[in-house]
């Protein structure tokens, strides 16, 4: 759950007191966040596994500080282990002693230089050299590490002409399934990254077994995201990134890759602050949502600026919280059956023919619409199958209001189903979002970290439309508990008749108790001054409308066992 919160990071943090200054500085101005990035600088001298304790004086005290602030630290720790003979550094000392690292056609140990300077490398194809390689992790998990993140994993090797490791170094493959053998990088070089994040995913579950582990990982190969979130490397801070973003991470998700994200705001460089801005309203509606940047690059965190960018994007931040019931939802989809969050309008809608631009879908309900060149000022078009859409900022349906106006309904005399338009302009603090009518949409009242219990009702927004549904399914977001029965799920559908909508609650499956006592259903698309309204049978009072919209909102208690509300107009 805490890997779906905001993430800040850079390179690097470079000590106790910065990283203490950025997490103050989010709670501060009250910018919702669940995680910060400790990125090489930590380490003495890149080498992994290790802390500079001039910088870091007490890792552990850092360490669970960010905890009580609510904060989750992931660490990197990159799999080229320093070269150090008989210098007291564990892991090439284990490593070597339990013929864990790849070697030359010669049988020396093979050494390539990246950020520790000469540096061997594990043999992840090696189960034996996988168990020994995820011992690593006791320390820095033990002292509250939440989680780590797997870079360099290509493996990436500076100083030699492919910038990887030769294709004649060798390792081995021994694990059930295969025939054990020499494996030179020739054949292992493209599943190598994904071994190293899974190595590190078991290695975590050992020490952990009932905590889900979160890897970040640079590398990796089809069947990677059994093990890791991936981001898609280092980007640069330019308005076609931000815009390339989007068909990288759509890719991403229909190769199997759901949990995936981008360094908002670009790692190269330093973005302008209307790109920024821009890019935080983007990756709110991403799978995985990190702000980061290169070192020597200017501070990038959501503040830079001023007040007014800082407010565009604290609304981006904190509405992906609000929306964080809906968004684990399909998190926990994706965890099932592989549909990714983020899907390219074809694979909700395969017979309509249409141009998407850089729109996609957030899921099966929401439709985001940035432009295609976001820098530019101009007019442009968002594109949808004609129907039922409702403005997800406003509740406004957008669909009934022509003729004069948006929308404009095109493609009428096309084969069926039409294409609709939305004229929109554009303007630095808006992202358009759609609804699709038929959606039932869960959010939670607004809170700081994952860690917070939020304090209010669950808010189900129903857009009535064909098909009516929707969902929740929550857990303690940490644990493997759900396998037990300690989740919740339930399922809402509506019906609309003439002056009369009806929404149904299934039973609630799971033992996992929710955190709030009543729901407020807004019922968007509601034409009618007067709504009697029963739940249960029971007459339900204190309704609220908002005629300008057409929103109404019904508070009712939360019920295990469902039920069904009814409005009527009479
Ligand atoms: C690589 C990573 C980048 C990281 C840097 C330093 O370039 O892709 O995200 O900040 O190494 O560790």
């Amino acid at each position: 759950m805490w890997a779906l919160g905001f993430q800040q990071s850079r390179y690097s943090y470079e000590s106790d007191a910065k990283l203490r200054q950025i997490a103050s500085r989010l709670r501060a101005d009250r910018i919702p966040a669940d995680v910060l990035y400790l990125d090489i600088d930590y380490q003495t001298k890149n080498r992994p596994f290790t802390v500079d304790t001039d910088a870091f004086p007490d890792f552990a005290k850092l360490l669970s500080d960010m905890k009580a602030q609510q904060f989750h630290t992931v660490l990197i720790t990159d799999l080229h282990i320093a070269n150090l003979p008989n210098a007291d550094y564990a892991p090439y000392d284990e490593g070597i002693q339990g013929d864990h690292f790849l070697k030359n056609p010669d049988g020396t140990i093979y050494t390539g230089i990246v950020w520790p300077g000469p540096a061997v490398f594990p043999d992840f194809t090696h189960q034996p050299s996988r168990e020994w390689w995820g011992t690593l992790y006791k320390n820095f998990y033990a002292l509250g590490a939440a989680g780590f993140w797997n870079d360099m994993n290509e493996p990436a090797v500076f100083q030699t002409p492919t910038k990887t490791i030769p294709l004649d170094v060798r390792g081995r493959i021994e694990e059930p399934g295969f025939e054990p053998r020499i494996a030179t990088q020739r054949e292992v070089h493209n599943v190598f990254g994904m071994e190293n994040s899974r190595a590190t995913f078991e290695g975590l579950l050992k020490l952990n077994p009932n905590q889900r582990p979160f890897v970040l990982t640079r590398a990796t190969y089809a069947g990677g995201q059994r093990y890791s979130a991936t981001w898609t490397g280092d980007n640069h801070s330019t308005w076609n990134h931000l815009r390339l973003s989007i068909p990288m991470l759509l890719n991403l998700g229909l190769s199997g890759f759901a949990i995936a994200g981008d360094d908002i705001g670009g790692f190269g460089g330093s973005p302008p602050m209307d790109l920024l801005t821009k890019w935080i309203e983007v990756g709110a509606f991403n799978p995985i949502f990190r702000d980061h940047t290169e070192k020597g690059s200017n501070p990038q965190e959501p503040w830079v600026g001023g007040p007014v960018h800082e407010a565009i994007r604290r609304k981006f931040i904190e509405e992906r919280y609000r929306l964080l019931p809906y968004i684990y939802t399909l998190a926990e989809e994706n965890s099932r059956n592989g549909m990714p969050l983020m899907r390219p309008l074809f694979l909700e809608f395969p017979n309509v023919d249409l141009d998407p631009g850089n729109e996609f879908m957030w899921g099966p309900g929401l439709l985001v619409a940035p432009a295609m060149f976001q820098e530019e000022p101009q007019n442009y078009s968002a594109r949808m199958p004609s129907g039922e859409w409702y403005d997800y900022w406003t509740g406004k349906e957008i669909t009934r209001r022509a003729p004069g106006g948006d929308p404009v309904i095109t493609g009428a005399a096309k084969s069926p189903p039409a294409v609709m338009e939305v004229n929109i302009k554009p303007a630095l603090a808006e992202l358009p979002v759609f609804v699709r009518g038929g959606s039932i949409i869960p959010l939670q009242p607004l809170v700081q970290s994952t860690g917070e219990k939020p304090k209010g009702p669950l808010e189900l927004r129903v857009y009535p439309g064909p098909n009516c549904n929707g969902s929740i399914y929550q857990d303690d977001g940490i644990s493997f508990a759900y396998k037990q029965g300690e989740f919740l799920r339930q399922a809402f559908s509506c019906e609309v008749a003439e002056g009369e909508v009806r929404l149904k609650f299934s039973a609630r499956e799971g033992s996992w108790a929710p955190w709030w006592k009543e729901t407020e259903v807004v019922l968007y698309g509601w034409q009618s001054a007067t709504a009697n309204v029963t739940f249960g049978g029971k007459p339900v009072s204190g309704s609220r409308y908002d005629q300008a919209r057409g929103v109404l909102r019904i508070r009712i208690p939360e019920r295990a066992g469902g039920g069904e509300l009814r409005v009527k107009s009479k």
